[in-house]
């Protein structure tokens, strides 16, 4: 979508995953969809090096608002879990110089039962810019298939006509994929990014599925990816229960690899610290973000490995190379027949930063380069072209 925004990847924080539709403040008040959630989330993004490192968006998911709309037919937010309301939050979080993301529906009820936005498009999105919200991931849930692309170009027509510079995350292709092959093209008119595939779960069976979708659909997906728009492979679980070590490393670099929005869903007030150094790590996000903004693919598999790759600004290239054997120890990967070798005549620069940094100097098309990969874990890798001239320089 062309309203200059989201020309980066985003990168923040979002409740699903981990928060869930837990409404029970009175027995979990820490845990429970409140203000005080997003407050101290957005508290600790400051305090602890989050903002810093880029995660900029603190969002709200599904369960927020009250059951019914007020006297005007706004929505409202839900008044005992949310006694300040919206705006308040909203200020509160630019205050800490984050930006706040809301959640909604275009159907008649949200996928948790609360209300929808069906029949009230203009005045969500006026109420949204009314109360300073800069993002919104809208829903599919409980609306007729058929119109789901409508009901996406709608919301964007009316967040446009607010004046206010929302950014506009969608499901449409999610909710598309049953009933035909989705438009990318008008998808990427109208969203600046679009989830195409399940919900992700803590686990590494997730992981895996979404990497598999992706890499069977890279040729109808990966084009549409771009400054302003993006594929969304859902959450980042990083932080939480169900991934080891190794498979939070390569959810992170496929992540990475796939310009996907960076969206965690965790605790932050309480992530051990190799998780956070993980999700904090520069080297990462800098290939995330790279201002290239072009999407990897999958470039291999075999033998229990897939190698990704995903172009970068200056005919740099970044690879992932994921040990998909999840029987036995680390194993041995040779670099020498990858396709993007070819950067490297005459020679080029290569840095391992997964799993961990390691300066691999300066190489050539013949040199064997072996990196030692957990099962399920990733190797990560830059690769610089150095041109004759400045090889002669060096030399
Ligand atoms: C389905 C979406 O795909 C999830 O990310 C989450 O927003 C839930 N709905 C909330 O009900």
């Amino acid at each position: 979508l062309d309203n200059g925004l989201a020309l980066k990847p985003t990168m923040g924080w979002l409740h699903w995953e981990r928060f869930m539709c837990n409404v029970d403040c009175d027995r979990d008040p820490d845990n429970c969809i409140s203000e005080r959630l997003y407050m101290q989330m957005a508290d600790v993004m400051v305090k602890e090096g989050w903002k810093e490192a880029g995660y900029e968006y603190v969002c709200i998911d599904d369960c927020w608002p009250s059951h019914q709309r007020d006297a005007q037919g706004r929505l409202q937010a839900d008044p005992k879990r949310f006694p300040g309301g919206i705006k308040k939050l909203a200020d509160y979080i630019h205050s800490k110089g984050l930006k706040l993301g809301i959640y909604a529906d275009i159907g008649k009820y949200t996928c948790a039962g609360y209300p929808g936005s069906l029949g009230y498009y203009e005045t969500d999105a006026l109420a949204f810019a009314d109360w300073g919200v800069d993002l919104l991931k809208f829903d599919g849930c409980n609306m007729d298939r058929a119109l789901v692309g409508e009901a996406y170009v709608n919301m964007s027509k009316a967040l446009n006509t607010t004046g206010r510079s929302i950014l506009y995350s969608c499901e449409w292709p999610l909710y598309e994929w049953p009933l035909r092959q989705p438009n990318y093209t008008a998808i990427r008119e109208t969203c600046n990014h679009w989830r195409n595939f399940q919900d992700v779960y803590d686990s590494w069976s997730s992981i895996k599925s979404i990497l598999d979708w992706t890499a069977s659909h890279q040729d109808i997906i990966v084009p549409a990816a771009g400054p302003g728009g993006w594929n969304d492979p859902d959450m980042l679980v990083i932080g939480n229960f169900g991934l080891s070590h190794d498979q939070q490393e390569s959810q992170m670099a496929l992540w990475a690899i796939m310009a996907a929005p960076l969206l965690m869903s965790n605790d932050l007030r309480d992530i051990c610290p190799r998780s956070k150094d993980l999700l904090q790590n520069r080297r990462i996000i800098d290939i995330s973000q790279d201002s290239l903004g072009k999407q990897g693919y999958r470039t291999a598999k075999m033998n229990g490995y897939e190698v990704w790759e995903k172009p970068l600004s200056q005919n740099r290239l970044a690879i992932a190379v994921m040990n998909r054997q999840e029987i036995g120890g680390p194993r041995q990967f040779t670099i020498r027949a990858a396709p993007g070798w070819k950067i490297c005549y005459p020679k080029c620069s290569i840095k391992q930063i997964l799993p961990q940094y390691k300066d691999m100097g300066i190489q050539a098309p013949d040199s064997n380069i072996v990196v030692t990969i957990n099962p399920s874990g990733t190797a990560l890798l830059t690769l610089t072209p150095i041109s004759s001239s400045s090889f002669e320089r060096m030399h």
